[in-house]
């Protein structure tokens, strides 16, 4: 059901001419930032960096020994990656009331390279919310797949709005490719959001009723700011097809690292789907690094001082996430409150006169108002319509991460109480809200 084959990526079936070459890439948006301020900052150019995703936190030295003490496993491996992994993948899962067998299980180079083999495997369109991570988009263009971009319930970002997903997969089918994915981000990456389990659940419906696969992207799950926050795995409500895919990227800062796992459904189509994706792996990366998979073994069992350095990120995060709202909020943006991980989706309509940002409203984008604050004001961010937002609502995605600084400075940010207010921090949010006041600087 999964695989239904899309008409464009069978043209030579067809008995039409294959395209000749596939159209140019860009370079990840995100990670065409960071090379930016890279690049300012070798040419001593002062910089806030609010463009790069990554979390920003030190490894913690449990982990690093870890990855020492298998250094020596120089041998490929397993393609599915090694059972220990598995079985700690499984156990993690467990303790989020998610019963997990290891034989469902794949690790990954990066949960990134199992997304692209999933939806590769899943063929069909694709639906996504609108905005939603970068690459999603990306991979299934990769792939010659559509992809239907469906804008969200208004604050419950990550998730296509049920009533619009229905719509999408009507039309999609009328047009002749059906949809055969539909991925959600809990807890979400543009926003910051965490969509509520009502929403979740009429997703999971919408997809019931057009036997659609559900990807289920839940990198950022260990990073909601309260702890206690009502969180609502699809794979709880429709078991049968969800996919659920996470790794130690962002609750351990582990993204260099290169390390995913995908946790497939328990069913004979989830079993196929699986061994399509660990096929399709073993062509591409044939295994994760062996070491770093012994390492987020010992990540995936969550010994206590892994657990505290979570909560401590998390804390970390919510609080200079907060104080970064609030500079938007004074400053006279509409900032959703962040729910998870370090993202905020400020709309910057109301502050473009602050910036100096004049003219025809009709030829104003995204585009303008981040490359204003980059050129003109040394703020890196990146316009929504990196993440297929429409470029004339004005909304930035902001990364607060990169503020926490040098690894020394990350520790104190780590242990400090009131992180916002660390003097590197401080100094970074005071000249942000130089910048959106309008104010000259001090
Ligand atoms: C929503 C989302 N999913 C997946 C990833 C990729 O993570 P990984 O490092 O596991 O490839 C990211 C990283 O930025 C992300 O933001």
């Amino acid at each position: 059901m999964w695989g239904t084959p899309v008409p464009e990526r069978n043209a030579e079936a067809a008995g039409r001419e294959p395209s000749p070459r596939r159209a140019p890439m860009a370079v990840s948006a995100t990670l065409a930032v960071n090379e930016e301020v890279a690049r300012r900052r070798r040419a001593g150019l002062d910089t806030v960096p609010l463009g790069f995703g990554e979390a920003g936190v030190p490894v913690h030295p449990l982990l690093s020994a870890e990855l020492a003490r298998w250094a020596g496993m120089a041998a490929y491996g397993p393609c599915e990656g090694v059972e220990e992994l598995r079985v700690a993948a499984a156990g993690y899962w467990d303790r989020r009331g998610l019963a997990t067998d290891p034989e469902q299980v794949v690790a990954g180079p990066g949960s990134k390279a199992l997304l692209w083999a999933l939806l590769g495997a899943c063929g069909g369109a694709v639906a996504l919310a609108r905005p939603s991570w970068v690459s999603y988009a990306a991979q299934a263009a990769l792939h010659g797949l559509p992809a239907h971009l469906v804008p969200t319930v208004p604050g419950q970002g990550g998730v296509p709005d049920p009533e619009r997903l229905e719509v999408t997969a009507v039309r999609a089918r009328r047009d002749g490719v059906p949809l055969g994915a539909v991925v959600l981000t809990l807890p979400d990456n543009p926003t910051g959001t965490l969509a509520e389990p009502g929403v979740v659940a009429a997703v999971c419906e919408v997809a019931r009723a057009h036997d659609l696969l559900v990807v289920s992207d839940e990198i950022y799950r260990d990073l909601l700011h309260d702890e206690s926050a009502a969180f609502t795995s699809p794979a709880e409500l429709a078991p049968e097809r969800v996919v659920l895919t996470t790794g130690p990227s962002k609750n351990l800062a582990l993204g260099g690292w290169r390390l995913g796992v995908a946790r497939f459904p328990a069913t004979d189509e989830g079993r196929a789907l699986r061994e399509t994706v660990v096929a399709v792996g073993s062509e591409v990366w044939s295994a994760p690094a062996h070491p770093v998979q012994r390492a987020a073994a010992l990540a995936f069992t969550e010994p206590p001082e892994l657990r505290d350095r979570v909560r401590a990120s998390a804390r970390l995060h919510a609080r200079v996430a907060e104080a970064t709202a609030d500079v938007f909020t004074a400053a006279g943006a509409d900032v959703p409150r962040p729910q998870a991980g370090f993202y905020l989706y400020p709309d910057m309509t109301p502050l473009l006169g602050n910036l100096g940002i004049t003219g025809d409203p009709a030829g104003i984008t995204d585009t303008t108002v981040a490359s204003t604050l980059l050129a003109g004001h040394g703020v890196a961010t990146l316009p929504g319509s990196a993440f297929g937002d429409d470029p004339a609502r004005l909304r930035l995605r902001i990364a607060t991460s990169l503020l926490y600084g040098d690894d020394s400075q990350r520790e104190q940010a780590l242990r400090g109480d009131d992180p916002a207010r660390l003097p590197w921090i401080a100094a970074h949010l005071d000249r942000l809200a130089e910048v959106l006041s309008g104010r000259p600087r001090a």
